[in-house]
């Protein structure tokens, strides 16, 4: 039986070594490692051995199988290099060509426009600072003067938590703006302050291409002594000229927020008519970009700053609003509808 093996190794292995090509190799593996092959008859009759030769023969026709397989997997190896050579060699595979390139990811345009404004105030000397997407009404809107049953609470479409207290009442929210970081940060520290918080809010409103449920903000604000409403006008016309162009013209006007004293809505004149009055302005030539004030003294006196010592100002925006009036977008759903033929143009 040992005998009969060797030849069958000797055989199998003179004719490995001559073969060339993928056919050869399958014949061959058909005739020396296939269901009828002499080898697989061989460990098939095993059983019917008396045991002594039974573990001696088993041993070595198993020792051969593996070492056939073993043999086979290295000459094709062989024999596939020898056929990639001859593929370049006569021209059917050009190495030379680029290959395909890899699709990388980006980041939303939404982020690139938060990152942006993020830039222009830190280098104004801005800190960044997140917070907290759910949260108490205490902070969305009590600490910000804005009372339970107040009227002004209609002016934030709100998402209530399920969540009761021991009272019955529901005080946990989805923050509906920014501005409840303007109150966790002045109770952590004493002024001076100037921090910017960028990060997403939410409303409870039927979207359209308008209105989305959840859209970012950039908020920000600076309390210290002697700081006033000029110092709020600097700050954000700087800002404007910096993201829309050093040649955009900003007008305040007043508007109400019950954590600001005065209010102000801002609005840069309309880069697509330069203030003729267009489409995208509704021909009034101007276009509204962020809601602003100096920080009710109200505001101040509930974190424990003294109104008479500091002041401050605030001021939050839209984000989307950003690249929509930039690109001309003309459905703010696009941003977060997940569709690549959109998202690949930013
Ligand atoms: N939080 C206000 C809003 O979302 C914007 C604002 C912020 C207004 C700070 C004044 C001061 O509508």
């Amino acid at each position: 039986m040992i005998s009969k093996l060797e030849e069958l190794r000797a055989k199998a292995i003179s004719e490995l070594d001559s073969i060339s090509d993928p056919k050869s190799l399958e014949s061959w593996r058909i005739s020396y490692l296939g269901r009828k092959s002499p080898l697989t008859q061989i460990l098939r009759g095993l059983a019917t051995l008396p045991l002594e030769e039974r573990r001696a023969a088993g041993a070595a026709a198993n020792e051969l199988k593996e070492f056939l397989e073993k043999s086979l997997a290295q000459r094709e190896e062989i024999v596939k290099e020898a056929e990639i050579a001859k593929a370049i060699e006569v021209g059917r595979l050009d190495v030379t060509l680029p290959g395909r390139p890899a699709t990388l990811g980006r980041l939303h345009p939404a982020t690139q426009t938060m990152r942006q404004m993020c830039g222009i105030f830190t280098a104004m000397g801005f800190e960044v600072v997140e917070g907290p997407e759910v949260e108490w009404d205490y902070y969305n809107f009590e600490a910000l003067n804005i009372p339970q049953d107040h009227p002004a609470r209609d002016m934030w479409a709100t998402m209530w938590m399920d969540y009761q207290n021991e009272k019955g009442e529901r005080p946990m929210l989805l923050r509906t703006h920014t501005s409840p970081m303007q109150i966790r940060v002045m109770e952590n520290r004493r002024p001076p302050v100037r921090v910017i918080v960028p990060g997403k809010v939410y409303r409870y409103e039927a979207t359209d291409a308008t209105h989305e449920s959840m859209f970012y903000q950039v908020e920000g604000f600076a309390v210290d002594k002697n700081i006033t409403m000029a110092d709020l006008k600097g700050t954000l016309f700087e800002f404007a000229r910096r993201l829309f162009g050093k040649e955009r013209k900003a007008r305040f006007r007043c508007d109400y927020f019950p954590f600001v004293e005065p209010g102000v809505e801002m609005a840069i004149d309309c880069f697509v008519c330069n203030g003729a009055g267009c489409q995208l302005c509704s021909n009034s030539g101007w276009i509204e970009i962020l809601g602003a004030g100096m920080i009710h003294p109200e505001v101040l006196r509930r974190v424990n700053y003294d109104p008479d010592i500091y002041t401050g100002f605030a001021f939050g925006m839209g984000v989307e609003r950003m690249p929509i009036l930039k690109y001309g977008i003309d459905d703010i759903r696009l941003f977060y509808s997940n569709d690549l033929r959109f998202l690949r143009q930013f």
